[in-house]
């Protein structure tokens, strides 16, 4: 069997939504420590829905692919689902990620929920 699925070959090889939002309502940035990778999210948000994302990753094929799949299943949706989409959603629907690749997957949703509260901080009345 393959090491990775067609999915994240896809997604490594043809990344949707890399770049940069200027005027992004949430940048969130992080990093891995061990393997040194960094992913940088940017969001826009208007009346609670997110209606762009964008993202940089400066690392591996698998946190490549997590990025691009990552911001296309939050693209369209409610801040709230944003918030809840797990690192596990994003390995599903890459169709599996290989063991010691699932941290660049969480790398995906800490970097959501980075630019998620980075929008907050800015917005605070959204909250409610
Ligand atoms: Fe660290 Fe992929 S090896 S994010």
């Amino acid at each position: 069997m393959a090491l990775y699925s067609e999915k994240v070959m896809d997604h490594f090889r043809n990344p949707r939504n890399v770049g940069v939002i200027e005027d992004a309502d949430g940048v969130g940035e992080v990093g891995n420590a061990k393997c040194g990778d960094i992913m940088k999210m940017y969001l826009k948000i208007q009346d609670g829905i997110i209606t762009d994302a964008k993202f940089e990753t400066f690392g591996c094929g698998s946190a490549i692919a997590s990025s691009s799949m990552a911001t296309e299943l939050i693209k369209g949706k409610p801040v709230s689902q944003a918030l809840e989409l797990t690192n596990k959603a994003v390995v599903e629907a890459l169709d599996g990620l290989p063991a010691h690749k699932i941290h660049c997957s969480v790398l995906a949703e800490e970097a959501i929920k980075n630019a998620l509260d980075d929008y907050y901080s800015r917005h605070p009345e959204s909250k409610n």
